[in-house]
Order: C-alpha cells, then structure tokens, then sequence
C-alpha cells in the first residue's frame, strides 16, 4: 500500500473508564488497545503512522517508543481537531491516501484496511467510510444516505433526530481519505453540535457539498468495530477477542478440557496436541510447542515453551523452556530463565536469569539467580545462590554433573567445578575443583546423656531409681 499513511487517534482521555491511564491503553486480551490499532496498520502495510497523544501522553508516549510518529493534541477539543494535530506529519509525508483510525476500536484489522482501501481507490472517493449494521446502534454515529443510497452525512447519537436515532447503520470510527480532500475539509470544521467539539465526522458531509465522492465499505462481520469507552465495553471486548482465540486454538489443534480461566492473548502461538488446564493464562508473545501440558492455574507472560514441556501450577516470565523440560508445582521463572531440554524444576524454585543445561533438576525449594548451570546437575532441597552483595550482583557457575547437596549457599561470584560434591548445609565462598567435594560446617560434637541429666522427666522408667 505505497503512498498511504495512518493517523490513530488516542489523545481521548476516556472519562467513562475511569482511570489515570489513557483510555487506549486499557488492555483487550492483555494487550493495550492502540497495540491491536498500530499492529493491523503495520499488518496492512501502511508504512507510516502518527498517533495522536494527549491525556496522559508520557504514559502512551513511552508505550509508542520509537514504533511511529507522534503528534501532540494539547486540548481534546474533538476527533477533527485531533486529526488536525497530526497536520505536519500528513504534509510531510504527502501520503495520497489516510486512513484516521481511533486508538480505541481494536479489531478492524489488517484485511478490512486492505479490503476498504480498495473499494476507495477503484471508486476514486474522497473519503470512504467503514460502516456496520448493528441491531443496536446506540452510542454510535448513524450513517445518513440519501434516497440512491449516497452517504450525505453522520449525526452524533446526542445530535440525532428520533428519525435518525432509529437507522441501524453506524459509524466504525474508521475512514480512508484522500489527504488533500481531508485537509481541505478540515480547515472548514465548525463546531456547532451538542458536544461543542469538532467532529472529523462532520468532514463527510463538507465533502458532499463540494461535491467530492464519498463511499461506504461495509464491514462484513459488525463485532469488527466493537470499540470501548467504558469498562463494560471493554468486558464486552474482551469477550469477543477470547472466544475468537479459543476458537482458533481448537482448530489448530489444541485441547483445552474445560475453557474456565483459560485467557490466551491474540499473538500467542500454541501448537497441536499441546493441552490446557484451567487457569492458563497465556499472554504478550508466547510461543508454545506441541504436545505439551500447561496448567492449571499457570500463567506465561512473553516465554519460548518448546514441544512435551510440562508447566503445572507456576508463573514465568521471559523465560525459555527447552523441550521436555518439567516446572511446578508452584514455581517462579523469572526474566532471563533459559532451562535446556529435560530440566527439571520442581516445587517452590525461584530462577532468575540463570541458563540451565540439559537434564539438570531443581526439585525442591531453591533460589537460583544469575546463575550459568551445566547439564545433569543435581540440586538438593533447599539450596540458595547468594548473588546480591547489597551493591552488586555477581554470577554462580556450577559444571556439569555437580551435585550441590541440601541447604548449599553458593555465595557468588563462586564456582563449582565439574563432577565437584558440595556436602549439605555447606556455605560455598571459595570456588570448587573439579571432582572435589566441599565441606563447609562445623564439626559435629555429641554430649552423651545431655538429654537424660536434663530432663528426668522424659524418662519415666528410672524414677524408682533416683
Ligand atoms: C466516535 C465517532 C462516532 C463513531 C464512534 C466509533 C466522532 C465525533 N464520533 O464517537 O461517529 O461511531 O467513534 O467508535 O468522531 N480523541 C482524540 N481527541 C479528541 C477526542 C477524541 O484523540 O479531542 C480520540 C479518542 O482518544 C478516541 C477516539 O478519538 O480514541 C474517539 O473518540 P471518542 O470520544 O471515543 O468518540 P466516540 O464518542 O466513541
Ligand atoms: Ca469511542
């Protein structure tokens, strides 16, 4: 799509949501709102893109960071000022044609752009509108044609007359525009309405008074333009968006036995055979290999599972998970977490940024940060990797087929050679030799009889003797 450009309108605060984040960061499926609008214009293959940022724009600025341009509309005095905003980009660029996208109508994706971008350029329009026939319009724009069928303006439902409150076809908040015929009409904007605000709709009917062309690209599936403007609404979103997912889920092959708690974001991928407890939340840009078993109650926020993985019960982050590999219960992988194929990390473990080689096992009740871990290493119960100085973070190695007994300390930097014992309850802070076994503890006394001089009473059988 050369020569085209899209400007996203997000500067809204969204008073309805109630809430100190702009309203297009809300989240549909964990994922903000204006992601969904920005990924279907970059899927389209709309090179350029501005968003318009307003409320709180540091928040949505940082969000962006360097994936568009960014125009700044200080009042949000309406949605034709807000495209108004975005005035330098469209001249810099001199696309020939705009698409004005609102940051919080998620689901018009790449294919309804492309599909509605057409019917724009084969029927040489100054403006097309994406419209949808809802059963109930409410709250929408409702589109107002003439007797032939020709779009002559969209009213507002608050300016809307009874007559035109009743038409069922509305506004998607989504238009493609010849840019020079938008910027004319732009400039002509008043903003004589119920709101006092200057609507980009109202450019339509400008348009048919100068006798531009205008078109309709109706949306084949209306859910398309669902947008949000309240917590409801949003609900509502996200409802659609999960059971399109789940839906998809299924016929790639995924079983889920029983739907209750399972949320998987839209950019995650699961393949075939893999199984889905109840709980499982998947969510960011996860990838999940085949035939594995997630769940219940696990939670993955931007993790690579490879095929067979088992994740029973656990929360990881950022994390890869080599094939075959077992988590859970209860465990903690945070970011940075890389466990070769065949790791076995067991119940409450707690991994940060540590590699694991193959086939090593963290069973039970382990702490292991900044860590680089060989293969078919044995962890006993209970062992910690003292990494944090208090003012630096400092690295634990351990080679292959070491065997770090119960309740080892490893205080970093330190290193555990290959084939190196550590004897339980060892506090390592000198590095280890390959092949040896360190012993750190103090020597063992026994008091023989301690028990019996102290306590008497436990020893019912020499009363009579005393
Ligand atoms: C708008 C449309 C309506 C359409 C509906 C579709 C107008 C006047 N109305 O109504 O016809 O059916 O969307 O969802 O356009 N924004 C700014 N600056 C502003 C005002 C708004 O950037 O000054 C942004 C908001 O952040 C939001 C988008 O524009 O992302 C739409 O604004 P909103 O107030 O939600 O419009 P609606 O009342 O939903
Ligand atoms: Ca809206």
């Amino acid at each position: 799509m050369e020569h085209t450009a899209a400007v996203i309108l997000a500067a809204g605060e969204g008073k309805r949501m109630h809430s100190c984040r702009p309203k297009v960061l809300q989240e549909v499926l964990f994922k903000p709102m204006i992601d969904w609008v920005l990924d279907a214009a970059a899927d389209a293959g709309i090179s350029s893109v501005c968003v318009v940022t307003g409320f709180g724009r540091e928040q949505l600025e940082a969000r962006l960071a360097g994936r568009c341009a960014c125009a700044v509309q200080e009042k949000q005095l309406g949605t034709g000022h807000a495209v108004l905003a975005a005035e330098a980009f469209l001249k810099t660029q001199a696309p020939q044609d705009v698409v004005v996208l609102y940051g919080d109508v998620p689901f018009l994706d790449a294919a309804i752009l492309k599909d509605a971008y057409a019917v724009h350029r084969q029927n040489g329009n100054a403006v097309t509108l994406i419209t949808a026939r809802l059963d109930d319009p409410h709250g929408y724009g409702r589109i107002v044609r003439d007797e032939k069928g020709n779009v002559l303006r969209i009213v507002e439902e608050k300016d809307a007359n009874e007559e035109q409150r009743r038409i069922r076809e509305v506004n998607s908040g989504a238009y493609w525009f010849r840019t020079d015929a938008l910027l004319t009409a732009l400039a002509a904007l008043g903003n004589e309405n119920a709101q006092g605000e200057y609507y980009l709709t109202d450019t339509v009917e400008i348009l048919a008074g100068q006798g531009q062309r205008g078109g309709i690209y109706v949306l084949p599936n209306a859910y398309a333009m669902a947008g949000a403007n309240d917590r409801r609404q949003l609900a509502a979103l996200n409802a659609i968006a999960r059971r399109q997912k789940l839906d998809a889920l299924y016929d790639a092959g995924v079983e889920i036995v029983d739907e209750s708690g399972v949320i998987v974001g839209p950019d995650v991928q699961i393949g075939h055979d893999t199984r889905l407890l109840p709980g499982t939340i998947l969510r960011g840009c996860t990838t999940v290999g085949k035939g594995c078993l997630l769940g219940p109650n696990t939670l993955l926020e931007d993790c690579a599972v490879a095929d067979g993985a088992v994740i029973n019960a656990s929360q990881a982050y950022h994390a890869a998970i080599g094939s075959g590999v077992t988590v859970g219960p209860f465990c903690h992988l945070r970011p940075g977490t890389h466990l070769e194929e065949k790791v076995h990390v067991g119940d409450f473990v707690e991994l940060k940024n540590t590699h694991i080689g193959a086939g090593t096992k963290v069973p039970h009740l382990s702490y292991v940060g900044d860590a680089d871990v060989g293969a078919g290493v044995n962890f006993g119960c209970g062992c910690v990797t003292a990494n944090y100085d208090s003012l630096h973070k400092h690295r634990t190695t351990v080679g292959d087929h070491a065997f770090i007994g119960c309740h080892t300390n490893l205080i970093a930097p330190v290193t555990v050679g290959e084939n190196a014992f550590t004897a339980a309850g060892s506090t390592i802070t000198k590095d280890v030799p390959d092949a040896s076994l360190a012993v750190e503890r103090a020597k063992q006394v026994n008091l023989n009889g301690w028990v019996r001089r102290r306590h008497p009473e436990r020893f019912p059988e020499n009363k009579e003797n005393r």
